[in-house]
């Protein structure tokens, strides 16, 4: 039996989890650790995005999306919706723009009120990726036609699609403090003068081996104090193939300290890899030469940052 989702629960954390994909699915090997107690939560890695669900307008499709849910609810873990509102894997209807603000505000709410409103969906990205690393919001369809109004539009209707559901903003390069870190903190401040409902934070946390934040704790803590709380959404922690085990080694204190800068603050509730095995990595095929970035290895082997996680969540 597992043990890193029962660990995450015995010092008051929601879950561990992991990202998945419906190609996997037909990999029983892989399926018996995904299925197994180790994981209480899964994340679709592109099934619940938007170029999946409306390929077409207000044409869409829920067989992918639903697939992650029922493997869900038959090994009894709770799922993330990713995402609702991004500039990638966007289908060219609506990533050719062209709308005025009125129409671009519909498209958004009827999206959101027919992808969101699933009860085994516990949180929700509804913005994935909104800034720049200088804190400029990314210059997409959204942004665009709507200024950053295409945020609180998004928010408030996917509250509207499902009261109950955790409702986040997701990013990377916000792990650390800084510029990013800086503006994601003043866009949660506004949300909440404003009323709008915003409940968490992702903090993707797509490490570069030996390169985590020192101040990844503190940033955590600068976050829960403006009252969301946040996840360790995407983690996955790359190195320079083919790898040593002296990078094992440091992968394991890297894993290790990440899962222990979540573990020390109370709001921080979850934490999710970015799959759990080198084998589904997104790594390789985006960065040339890198990978390795995941607790288990192609041939779903525990790896020694297994241990880190283990180490961290104890
Ligand atoms: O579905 C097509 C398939 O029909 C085609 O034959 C194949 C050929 O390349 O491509 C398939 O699409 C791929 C898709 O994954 C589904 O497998 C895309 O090329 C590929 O770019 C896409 O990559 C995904 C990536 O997001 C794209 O943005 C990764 O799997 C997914 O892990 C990754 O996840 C993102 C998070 O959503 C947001 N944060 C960063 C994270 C890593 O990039």
């Amino acid at each position: 039996t597992g043990v890193l989702n029962t660990l995450a629960q015995s010092i008051g954390k929601k879950y561990f989890g992991s990202a998945t994909d419906n190609p996997e699915f037909t990999d029983t090997a892989y399926m018996a650790i995904l299925e197994s107690s180790e994981f209480g939560q899964i994340t679709p890695g592109n099934s619940m995005k938007w170029d999946a669900t409306e390929p077409e307008q207000n044409t869409f499709t829920f067989t992918q999306g639903d697939a992650v849910v029922s493997i869900a609810k038959e090994s009894n873990k709770i799922v993330r919706g990713h995402n609702l509102v991004w500039q990638s894997q966007l289908p060219s209807w609506v990533s050719s723009g062209g709308f005025t603000a009125a129409e671009l505000t519909s498209v958004i709410q009827n999206h959101i009120s027919n992808v969101v409103g699933e009860k085994s969906v516990n949180a929700w990205d509804v913005v994935n990726e909104p800034f720049n690393s200088d804190g400029s919001y990314v210059s997409d369809v959204f942004y665009n036609t709507l200024g950053s109004d295409f945020i609180p539009i998004a928010l408030t209707a996917a509250r509207a699609a499902d009261p109950n559901a955790l409702l986040c903003i997701n990013d990377y390069g916000i792990e650390g403090s800084g510029t990013k870190s800086t503006a994601m903190q003043n866009l949660v401040k506004t949300l909440k003068a404003d009323g709008v409902p915003i409940d968490c934070i992702g903090f993707e946390s797509h490490f570069i081996l030996g390169e985590v934040p020192t101040d990844l704790q503190s940033n955590i803590e600068a976050f829960t104090a403006l009252g969301v709380v946040v996840m360790i959404t995407e983690l996955d922690i790359r190195m320079t193939l083919p790898e040593t085990a002296a990078q094992l080694e440091q992968q394991k204190t890297d894993y290790q300290t990440v899962v222990s800068a979540c573990a020390a603050v109370d709001d921080c509730v979850g934490i999710t890899v970015w799959d759990f095995t080198d084998k589904y990595s997104w790594v390789p095929s985006t960065f040339s030469g890198q990978g390795a970035a995941c607790p288990y290895d192609d041939n779903l082997i525990k790896k020694p940052a297994f241990d880190g996680i283990v180490a961290g969540l104890s």
